[in-house]
């Protein structure tokens, strides 16, 4: 005889950033929620976030942040959960947190603290959490959703789907959103790498690879969209914030643009050192400016002080500090992509309570949905914007 299957409200798929967040807004409103996850453990992706700090969110939050089919939808449930709704709960928690940089905020001590803080939310709402679940069906009739896993099977009228994108697959991220979406008629804008390393060929990469290691502050551009941060040099090509930050809306085979000195109009500080500084090497010249090695890159191997440098050569240099072009590879894939831009559009979704229009009953929240944000916390605001606008309607 099998075992009767376990009624609930809701039953959550993913007990990740946003599920987390959706099941205790759910659990907290009084509705009987079960959260379920492959994983053995949740919240795997916070504990890594932000170096082992949590980049939880950021203060400068706007929709124009955020990479989607449909640049409005996000909108309203970042205005119904916002950065400061989600601050007020990191300090009930007694969290301490601090501004880094650009508006980033991150926790003093450990992510592992803010997935303690849901964890804590999310048992005081009665949530039922079963990790280590691999979930094996899942059926719609007029009643509702049943959902069938090796550990038993649970039966709701609604079901909210927050397994996230397949980006770092080794952590068990999966594409299992998608699969499910698409079966209820849902469409999924193609899944796509972001903030993600580029990787280069050839002469860029012959001239990239030896500076591996070597980071500068530069101004990435690909058409209108400019992000000016840390820029790496790895062995295989391009990676750092800006590179991450400008991957997000790079599309294969279009160029991008460098400015690797945004402070300074290279060819008025080389002319000047010209005059002041005849017998300097290029080089050294460029090293006043620049990383070393970065510098006697640029310079070449000729050893030539810059005052024999015709004004020619030296517009061409700074033609290539201003605006160093070049036409990516590829990206390094899923396997290192911190996150998955596309996903289940949201033209089938409503922005106020992220249930699929066609389907009533079945939600789907935080990376699985194609909103996607900028490098700096924007994706946990989405994951908890979106978890929360869910979970006060499921
Ligand atoms: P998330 O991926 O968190 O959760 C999905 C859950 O679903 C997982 O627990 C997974 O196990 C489960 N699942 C998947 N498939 C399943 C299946 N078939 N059956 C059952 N369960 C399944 N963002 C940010 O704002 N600040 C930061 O500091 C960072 N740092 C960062 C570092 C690294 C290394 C990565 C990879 C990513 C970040 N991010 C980030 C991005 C952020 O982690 C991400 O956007 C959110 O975790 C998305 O939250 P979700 O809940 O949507 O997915």
């Amino acid at each position: 005889m099998s075992a009767l299957p376990t009624a609930a409200d809701t039953v959550i798929l993913g007990a990740g950033a946003a599920g987390l967040m959706c099941a205790l807004t759910a659990g907290r409103r009084g509705r009987r929620v079960v959260l379920l996850d492959h994983n053995g453990k949740a919240g795997a992706k916070i504990m890594i976030s932000g170096g082992g700090r949590c980049n939880f969110t950021n203060f400068n939050v706007r929709s124009t942040c955020f990479l989607s089919a449909n640049s409005h939808f996000c909108k309203s449930a970042l205005a119904r959960y916002a950065p400061h709704d989600f601050i007020a709960l990191v300090e009930r928690h007694g969290i301490a947190w601090h501004e880094k940089t650009l508006g980033q905020l991150f926790c003093d001590g450990s992510a592992r603290q803010i997935v303690d803080m849901l964890l804590a939310e999310a048992a005081a709402g009665g949530v039922d959490l079963r990790l280590g679940r691999r979930i094996t069906d899942i059926g719609h009739d007029g009643s509702g959703f049943t959902v069938v896993t090796e550990g038993g099977t649970f039966v709701a009228p609604s079901l909210v789907l927050a397994t996230g994108g397949p980006s770092i697959p080794k952590m068990g991220a999966t594409g299992f959103a998608y699969e499910v979406a698409r079966r209820f008629g849902l469409d999924v804008v193609e899944p796509r790498p972001a903030l993600v390393p580029l990787t280069l060929g050839g002469d860029d990469l012959a001239f990239a690879a030896p500076l591996s290691g070597v980071s500068v502050d530069a101004v990435a551009r690909f058409g209108k969209t400019r992000f000016r941060e840390h820029m790496l040099f790895t062995h295989r090509g391009l990676s750092g914030p800006s590179v991450l930050q400008i991957s997000s809306y790079w599309r294969a085979g279009e160029a991008l643009g460098f400015d690797l000195l945004p402070d300074l109009d290279a060819l008025a500080f080389l002319k000047e050192r010209k005059q002041v500084r005849p017998r300097a090497e290029v080089k050294t010249v460029l090293a006043e400016v620049l990383p070393a090695r970065l510098a006697q890159a640029l310079a070449g191997e000729a050893a030539r002080p810059i005052g024999e440098t015709s004004d020619k050569a030296l517009a061409a240099m700074a033609e290539r500090l201003k605006n160093w072009v070049v036409t990516p590879a590829g990206t390094e894939g899923f396997a290192k992509a911190e996150v998955t831009a596309g996903g289940i559009d949201t033209a089938g979704l409503s922005s106020q309570t992220m249930m699929a229009k066609a389907v009533p009953g079945l939600f789907a929240v935080g990376e699985a949905v194609d909103v996607t944000g900028w490098l700096g916390g924007y994706n946990f605001q989405w994951a908890w914007s979106s978890g929360w606008a869910a979970g006060q309607a499921v």
